[in-house]
C-alpha cells in the first residue's frame, strides 16, 4: 500500500472511533467565511492537531477543526481552517483532508475563498462562482508516486468543477436575487499580494479572479473522483491603473460582508443535490 493511503487509513481509523456516519457533502471553508460553520448542526468537532497526518493551521483567521454534522438535512464534514502553500505545508499536506474525506463518504465537495478580482465587471464584495482555474502555483499535489487506488496517472481536467453545481448555484443566486458572477480563478503562492505588473499580466492570460488557495484541493478531488464546486468572494480590486494598497483586515471585511449570500447559496445547494 501507498504511503499517502497508509496515513489516509490511520487518520479514518481514528475518526472512525468517534463516528460511524457516512458523510457524503464536504465543505471547505475560507478565509472570512467561517461563519457557515455556525449553520451546521454540530454532532462532534475534531481539531486538526488530533487527527494522525492532519496539518495544523497557522493562519489566525482561520480555525483549525474538522466539524461532523447537518446542514440542510445532509450530513456534512467540514474544514474550518485549511492550508496553503504559502504557510510552508507541502501540497500533499494541503489536499490531505479532502483524501480523508473520499474514505468519509464525500461525493461532493463544496470550495469557498477570498479572492481579488482582475475582471473589470466585478467589484469588492461580488460573489463568482468558478467556471474554471489556471494553476500557477509552480507545483502541482499529484507530483509523486500515483497510487492507482485514489486515481489516474493522468487525470482529466476538462471539467473541474461540476456543470450541474454550477447550473442549480446560478438558479438559486437567481431566486434569491443574489448577483453571481462565474469565471476563471488563478492561484499563484502569495503571500504577498501582485504588483501592478503582475495583474496586468493575469488579465491577460484571462483570469477573472486571483487568490492563493482552492486550486491544490481542487485537483486532489477530481484526481480521486470527487465532484467539485467552488465559489470566490471577491475582497479586493486588484485593477492595475487604481491600485491601491490592502490590508488583510480589509479582505477579511469584506469577505464577512459578502458571506450571508454565500451562505445562502450553499445551504440551498447542498439542500437540493441529490447524494
Ligand atoms: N491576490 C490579490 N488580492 C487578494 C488575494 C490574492 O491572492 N486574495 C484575496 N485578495
Amino acid at each position: 500500500m501507498s504511503d499517502l493511503r497508509q496515513k489516509i487509513q490511520e487518520a479514518i481509523k481514528h475518526i472512525r472511533t468517534k463516528t460511524q456516519e457516512n458523510y457524503p457533502i464536504g465543505i471547505i471553508l475560507g478565509t472570512g467565511l467561517g461563519a457557515l460553520a455556525k449553520e451546521i448542526e454540530i454532532d462532534f468537532s475534531l481539531d486538526y492537531g488530533d487527527i494522525p497526518y492532519f496539518p495544523i493551521s497557522t493562519v489566525e483567521s482561520h480555525q483549525g477543526r474538522l466539524i461532523f454534522g447537518t446542514l440542510a438535512g445532509k450530513k456534512v464534514v467540514a474544514m474550518q481552517g485549511r492550508f496553503h502553500f504559502y504557510e510552508g505545508y507541502t501540497m500533499q499536506q494541503i489536499t490531505f483532508p479532502v483524501r480523508v474525506m473520499k474514505y468519509l463518504g464525500v461525493q461532493k465537495l463544496f470550495i469557498s475563498n477570498a479572492c481579488g478580482g482582475l475582471n473589470p465587471q466585478y467589484r469588492k464584495g461580488d460573489i463568482m462562482i468558478i467556471d474554471d482555474h489556471i494553476n500557477l502555483l509552480g507545483t502541482n499535489p499529484l507530483i509523486g508516486p500515483n497510487d492507482a487506488e485514489l486515481g489516474d496517472r493522468f487525470p482529466d481536467m476538462s471539467q473541474p468543477y461540476s456543470k450541474e453545481l454550477i447550473e442549480l448555484a446560478e438558479d438559486v443566486a437567481m431566486e434569491n436575487k443574489i448577483k453571481v458572477h462565474r469565471g476563471v480563478y488563478l492561484a499563484l503562492s502569495g503571500p504577498n499580494l501582485e504588483t501592478r505588473a503582475e495583474y496586468r499580466m493575469l488579465r491577460i492570460l484571462q483570469a477573472d479572479v486571483v487568490g492563493m488557495s482552492t486550486v491544490p484541493e481542487v485537483i486532489a478531488a477530481v484526481h480521486q473522483g470527487t465532484e467539485v464546486f467552488g465559489i470566490s468572494i471577491i475582497t479586493d480590486e486588484c485593477f492595475p491603473e487604481s491600485l491601491v494598497p490592502v490590508s488583510i483586515e480589509e479582505v477579511v471585511e469584506a469577505a464577512n460582508m459578502a458571506e450571508p449570500s454565500m451562505t445562502v447559496i450553499l445551504k440551498t445547494v447542498i439542500a437540493r443535490v441529490s447524494v
